[in-house]
């Protein structure tokens, strides 16, 4: 059995179902949207809580995951002329923190074989930082991605793979549904072949959903 554990679900959740695996949504509050996938949902689960999380893997007991995929996150505009530190840290809590909590939390649930999804952003790459600003949101991304390289060498000998993927500027809800992003079936399309092509060999590699190798 393939099982795909996907923490936020999308929409594009059914493109794996589509293919035969299970897919089982976590999210906080199922929407109908989710609700009318027709796949499994667990629901009431903050990733920023220990109990919420603690909940998750209970629920999750007896099974084994193929891909667990942190995708939740926030957004929360903050500049230098507004540097709003409880938003910050509301940023590492979800961002950051959360993705890792959820990851040791179902460990137990991974085997030889497994793999784990980090979805960061192009923003929390320092290099390509050209035009500053978004301080709590680059620098929790940054943090997520760092975590994601240090799961990539402790999880390695235990056979399991981790990617660091930028799912492109997608339109979602996130980004007001921008006209200049591109749509979430082409960034989940792209985002399943990264994780098709993951490997122990690639391990640790930060990707956008479009192939390329971003840099650090
Ligand atoms: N869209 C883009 O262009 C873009 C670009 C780069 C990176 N990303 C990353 O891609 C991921 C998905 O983004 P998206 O565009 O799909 O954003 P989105 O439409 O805002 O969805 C984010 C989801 O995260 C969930 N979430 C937030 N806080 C949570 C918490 N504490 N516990 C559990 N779930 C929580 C939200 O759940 P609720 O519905 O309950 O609020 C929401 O459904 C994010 O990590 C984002 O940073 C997106």
């Amino acid at each position: 059995m393939d099982c795909v554990c996907w923490n936020y679900p999308s929409k594009q959740s059914l493109l794996r179902q589509e293919r035969g695996d299970k897919v089982i949504a976590v999210c906080r509050n199922a929407s109908d949207e989710l609700k009318a996938l027709g796949i499994e949902i667990i629901d009431g689960i903050d990733i920023t809580c220990d109990s919420s999380v603690s909940e998750l893997r209970d629920r999750l007991s007896g099974l084994s995951i193929d891909v667990l995929i942190n995708n939740a996150g926030i957004v929360e505009r903050v500049s230098l002329e507004n540097l709003d530190f409880d938003s910050i840290r509301r940023q590492f809590e979800v961002n950051a923190i959360g993705a890792l909590r959820v990851t040791h939390a179902l460990l137990p649930l991974l085997k030889p074989g497994s793999k784990v999804v980090m979805m960061t952003s192009r923003m929390g790459s320092i290099d390509d930082n050209t035009s500053g600003d978004s301080y709590g949101y680059r620098m929790s991304k940054v943090a997520l991605s760092m975590a994601g390289k240090s799961l990539s060498h402790d999880l390695k000998p235990l056979g399991i793979a981790i990617a660091i993927l930028h799912p492109g500027l997608v339109q979602t809800r996130m980004t007001n549904f921008s006209p200049s992003g591109i749509t979430a079936e082409v960034s989940v399309k792209g985002l399943l072949d990264r994780i098709d092509r993951l490997t122990l060999k690639n391990t640790g590699t930060f990707w956008h959903s479009n192939g390329e190798i971003l840099p650090w």
